[in-house]
């Protein structure tokens, strides 16, 4: 069996419980045989946004290697050239405003062209984490934004398979503040160090985050299994080189 690699991504710009949660996940990923995982925060990085004054640019100049002729070899850059070495990823967001952060939105939007030009990422599988303050802060609302951004550049999403537990998310890995000795969010004390680990006392947050991590594993082993009976090529249509198309062809290709 080939190793199946999953990275994960954590899209906060502390080091906090969004880290706590995707490494949860990242654990659950390796529970299965031949996995490989690799986790990386979005703390500490250049993360630009998409911010380009002549548009598109990204889809007639960016090359996998350098996907945005706008920021050059930036943080997004370097991890989108990550990327694609990757079978599966585990997106972590904290929930900012009931929903993603600006770090995870803006690494979508610098993608998104390139990939629809050049399908580097298509068919690779993502499941979703999103961690808030409140029980019901935006979790679920969150992680259905990374599964949206996952479907328009033809990733797959996927969840925590089957939540027989009480208090599981349906949708992916859903953490809270508000759990152990902290019943209400507002319990920690503003700038308290230990609010950047809260959610390590949520463990039903947290058996959904290793389940959504192991599912995503799951699905990464079966994709790669489909892929030795059809070579990747003949699954990008239109019909192109090496992921890209040109312009003019919009042939379908059949298997
Ligand atoms: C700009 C901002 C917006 C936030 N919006 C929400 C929200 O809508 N709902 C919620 O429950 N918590 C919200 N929070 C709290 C964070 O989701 C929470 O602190 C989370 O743990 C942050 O992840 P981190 O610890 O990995 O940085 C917000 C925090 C910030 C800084």
């Amino acid at each position: 069996m080939n190793k199946i690699r999953i990275l994960g991504i954590a899209g906060s710009p502390r080091h906090g419980n969004t880290e706590v949660g995707v490494k949860e996940a990242l654990a659950g990923a390796a529970e299965l045989p031949d996995v490989e995982t690799e986790f990386y925060t979005m703390a500490g990085k250049k993360i630009n946004p998409c911010s380009c004054p002549v548009a598109w640019r990204c889809w007639t100049e960016g090359t996998p290697e350098n996907p945005c002729p706008r920021w050059g070899n930036d943080d997004v850059a370097q991890l989108y050239k990550k990327m694609q070495t990757f079978d599966g990823f585990i997106v972590g967001s904290p929930v900012y405003m009931g929903g993603v952060s600006s770090q995870i939105k803006a690494l979508w939007d610098r993608l998104a062209l390139i990939c629809y030009r050049r399908m580097t990422l298509r068919n690779k599988v993502v499941g979703g984490i999103a961690i808030a303050a409140y029980r019901s802060g935006g979790q679920e609302q969150t992680i259905l934004e990374i599964w949206k951004m996952a479907v328009v550049i033809d990733l797959i999403p996927v969840g925590p398979g089957p939540v027989m537990q009480d208090r599981v998310c349906m949708w992916g890995g859903a953490l809270t503040h508000e759990y152990g000795a902290h019943k209400y969010a507002s319990d920690y004390p503003v700038g308290a160090e230990e609010e950047l680990t809260a959610v390590e006392q949520d463990e039903p947050g947290l058996l959904s985050c290793r389940m959504t991590g192991r599912r995503v594993a799951e699905v990464a082993r079966v994709v790669q299994a489909g892929f030795s009976a059809v070579p990747r090529e003949a699954t990008y249509w239109p019909a192109g080189e090496a992921g890209g198309f040109p312009e003019t062809d919009w042939k379908i290709v059949t298997v």
